[in-house]
């Protein structure tokens, strides 16, 4: 594969491979493209300007607004709605999902698009990575009528394509439709994404550790055990414990270098604290097209039904054989 090329030339080349119809999921990818461009832009300037800290209104998940996940959500929201291609957009910030509908065309796009705007909301003011996921179903209701909550609330496994930006120290776009996964690096100067990691795969096996330590009182027996396991002085044991709180920094170091990122439940929240919609499904999706496995700690993430936009779920990811590992301690203590 030629190594300089850029993401709108790959874009290009795979409509034609993969003979997507009408090329409305190219279009859809694009979109997302700018608005990557648009937000990374915002985002690098964020101790310049005053867009640090809260906007002073709460979401529906009872969490504080920070300005950027504001804006973030804004510029999304614009950049897809802009284009013929959407039929619905849910995001993290709105309590309910948007209907998009230019007056002109009667409901005839095709795509929902599921989004976490910015995510590590609380690594903004510390100069710490964070990033955006997004998930895209076609719809299941006839196109012609307005998108409905059945459109939204699909099973992962349905997924026609996902993916997340990380605003890290340099900014990539890592996406798949279903073909495994590629990633892409912001040339700042010139505003291009090149092709940067072609087909990305988790190592099978891997010694990063990444949880919320803090939490170990609250968490389930297995994950105790689990947790100890990984930090028992055995064959490669211990292992290296690493957490940022972003989920797109952490997962994609994991990714790269193999590791296990865990969520679980607690004491205090049943169900953990991560989005089934648009935080785990994507996130499930390009772990499974790179090799990896996601689970609630039971079975398959990409198999849950959901029935509600904001629901939560516990999420383990990342190398198969320690999700694998993180499973046989969950069912040995259940
Ligand atoms: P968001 O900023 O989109 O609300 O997501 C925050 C999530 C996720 O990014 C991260 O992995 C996790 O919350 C961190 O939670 P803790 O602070 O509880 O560890
Ligand atoms: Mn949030
Ligand atoms: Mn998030
Ligand atoms: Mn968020």
């Amino acid at each position: 594969m030629k190594k300089n090329k850029t993401l709108g030339e790959f874009i290009i080349e795979k409509q034609a491979e993969f003979k997507y119809s009408s090329g409305e999921l190219s279009k859809l990818i694009n979109a997302i493209r700018l608005a990557a461009k648009v937000v990374n832009h915002e985002v690098n300037k964020a101790g310049l300007v005053d867009i640090i800290g809260a906007s002073g209104d709460t979401n529906i998940q009872g969490e504080d607004q920070q300005k950027l996940d504001v804006m973030a959500n804004e510029k999304f929201i614009q950049t897809l709605s802009n284009r013929e291609i959407v039929c619905g957009i849910a995001s993290e910030e709105e309590d309910d999902f948007i209907t998009i509908n230019s007056h002109d065309q009667n409901h005839q796009n095709k795509y929902v698009v599921l989004i976490d705007p910015l995510d590590g909301s609380s690594n903004i003011d510390v100069n710490v990575s964070v990033g955006t996921i997004f998930s895209i179903y076609r719809r299941i209701t006839p196109i012609g009528t307005p998108v409905t909550m059945a459109d939204f609330l699909q099973p992962g496994r349905n997924q026609v394509a996902a993916g997340y930006v990380v605003y890290g120290t340099s900014t990539m776009l890592v996406y798949t439709t279903g073909h495994g996964v590629n990633g892409f690096t912001l040339n700042p100067a010139i505003g291009t994404f090149y092709l940067s990691h072609p087909n990305m795969q988790f190592p099978e096996n891997g010694n990063i550790y990444s949880v919320n330590e803090g939490n170990y009182i609250h968490f389930p027996q297995g994950v105790k055990d689990y947790i100890k396991y990984c930090q028992a002085e055995e064959d490669n044991r211990p292992y290296t414990s690493r957490y940022i709180g972003s989920l797109v920094s952490d997962f994609h170091r994991n990714m790269i270098k193999g590791g296990i990122y865990l969520y679980p439940k607690s004491s205090k929240s049943q169900n953990g604290k991560l989005r089934l919609l648009y935080e785990c499904n994507p996130m499930a999706f390009i772990a499974e097209q790179a090799n990896g496995k996601a689970s609630d700690g039971f079975g398959r993430i990409l198999d849950i039904q959901p029935d509600e936009l904001h629901q939560r779920t516990p999420f383990f990811c990342g190398s198969t054989k320690m999700v694998d590992k993180l499973e046989e301690f969950m069912v040995k203590s259940h």
